[in-house]
């Protein structure tokens, strides 16, 4: 609306600014004359003008990139948002300093997404400088990324608004901040999705995915990357529990596709570069702040609103299994990656030496079936649910997922402690008092 009135405002402007008004008739041709000896001598100005313009364009030196006091305009992406200038550089620089563990400044992508804003504030609260990136997609509610947002500003990080895509942004905070680690979280995430909107997955996790590690490659210091793959990559495997070393051949969705690609980009990276990179395999995260794409999630605000759920099935009536991680475990392994990740080898784009590669599962070793998730619900909400069961449809979801954690253990002294019904009463407890906004509260605090 506010640019269609900017429209019509610029079509009330004449094309051309010094186009003659028509006259009465009988002054017409002494003006003419003695208008044309008036356009000559304007043109004549006009021209020498533009010349001595150009002229000092060709002198001008051209501005340095690496020159942040040379402060840039500020930069307009799509959304409205943008980055860029003094003042952003100050916030940039802020949050960016380590209160603690000096030189330890972590770039944490995805930082307004559920597991990003949950690791960028026990890296803030623990003394590491922390930089956020989020395009603040709205592939679920904006309003939930922009609480978030909230929460971390107050803790004092800083989320540059952008995409992963953009080399330019990210050249740039390279610039200004000598990263020592990107915790990158930044994805298109969710299975079913990925019917209506492929792109998305290979424009976040795959063009985006490697955009970031040119940053990362050309980076000097080159920082350690620690990133989040997915149990989804497992796909079709029937061996139990998921370990590390089974094939990852059989996605069952274009998800998992780009989280499998994103590893073999990811060894590349490491092989030719020199950058120590760190995958994490997280398996169904939930918790307080969660995702409102996710079956635990929209689970609890059908069954409050009396509606109806739908639980799909596998073969035989057999129930549908999630190996469930409560998000406060899958921020300790994170944290464990990152303290224990060794640094790159490469400088000036080039590999000095082998590099640290390594994948590890983050999961909770216990999977809950779906029904059993819906009953656990049903007794925090003190409501009996509407369920609907339907067979499990072929469009990504797997029938299980079952994580073997004994590499993770060993090296990053990963060791879950919360179990479904703990971790959802935590989540349902947050759910109300963020959603209801006042009636309901008191019965769960
Ligand atoms: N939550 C889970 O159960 C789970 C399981 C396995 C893997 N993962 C992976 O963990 C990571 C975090 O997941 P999450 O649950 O927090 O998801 P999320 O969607 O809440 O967070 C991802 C964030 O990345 C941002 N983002 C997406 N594309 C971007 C782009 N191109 N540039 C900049 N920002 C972009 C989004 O705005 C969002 O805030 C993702 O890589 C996801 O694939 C999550
Ligand atoms: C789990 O993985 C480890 C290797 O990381 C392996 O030694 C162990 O046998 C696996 N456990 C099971 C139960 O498969
Ligand atoms: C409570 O707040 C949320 C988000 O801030 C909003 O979407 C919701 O409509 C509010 N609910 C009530 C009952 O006011």
């Amino acid at each position: 609306m506010s640019q269609l009135k900017t429209l019509s405002h610029l079509d009330s402007i004449p094309s051309s600014p010094g186009k003659f008004k028509p006259d009465k008739p009988s002054f017409q041709i002494h003006r003419l004359r003695l208008h044309s000896s008036l356009l000559s001598r304007l043109a004549f100005w006009s021209l020498l003008f533009l010349t001595l313009m150009a002229f000092l364009f060709l002198l001008s030196p051209p501005s340095s990139p690496s020159s942040s006091s040379f402060s840039q305009p500020r930069r307009n992406l799509g959304s409205g948002a943008s980055w860029g200038g003094r003042e952003w550089e100050k916030r940039l620089r802020k949050s960016a300093a380590p209160r603690s563990n000096p030189g330890r400044t972590v770039l944490v992508t995805g930082a307004a997404g559920f597991v990003g804003s949950h690791v960028s504030l026990s890296l803030r609260r623990r003394g590491d400088g922390v930089v956020g990136l989020d395009n603040f997609d709205s592939y679920y509610d904006p309003g939930l990324k922009r609480a978030r947002q909230n929460l971390l500003s107050r803790s004092g990080v800083f989320i540059v608004e952008g995409d992963i895509n953009d080399r330019e942004l990210l050249k740039k905070l390279f610039d200004v901040v000598p990263f020592t680690h990107v915790m990158h979280l930044a994805a298109q995430a969710g299975v079913r999705y990925a019917m209506e909107n492929p792109s998305s997955y290979i424009h976040s996790n795959i063009a985006g995915f490697v955009n970031l590690l040119e940053a990362c490659k050309s980076a000097n210091p080159q920082p350690a990357i620690i990133w989040a793959s997915s149990s989804s990559v497992y796909g079709l495997n029937s061996k139990v529990p998921f370990s590390e070393k089974d094939r990852t051949d059989q996605p069952a969705s274009l998800y998992a596709a780009t989280k499998k690609a994103g590893e073999e980009i990811a060894h590349t990276y490491n092989h030719i570069h020199g950058l120590s990179i760190t995958g994490l395999r997280f398996f169904t995260v939930y918790g307080p702040w969660g995702r409102p794409d996710m079956a635990y999630f929209f689970f609890t605000k059908n069954i409050l609103k009396g509606k109806q759920i739908t639980i799909y099935e596998g073969p035989d009536h057999s129930s549908v299994a999630r190996d469930f991680t409560y998000i406060d475990d899958i921020v300790k392994g994170c944290l464990g990656a990152l303290d224990t990740a060794k640094k790159s080898t490469g400088s000036g784009g080039k590999k000095k030496g082998a590099a640290q590669f390594r994948i590890f599962n983050l999961g909770n070793t216990s999977p809950v079936p779906v029904t059993e998730l819906v009953r656990i619900l049903e007794k925090l909400l003190k409501v009996k649910a509407k369920k609907k069961l339907l067979p499990l449809p072929r469009n990504g979801d797997v029938k299980f997922t079952h994580a073997n954690i004994s590499l993770a253990h060993s090296e990053l002294r990963y060791e879950p402690k919360t179990d479904l019904e703990a971790g959802l009463k935590k989540f349902v407890k947050w759910y109300i008092s963020y959603y209801n906004n006042g009636s309901k509260k008191s019965s769960f605090r």
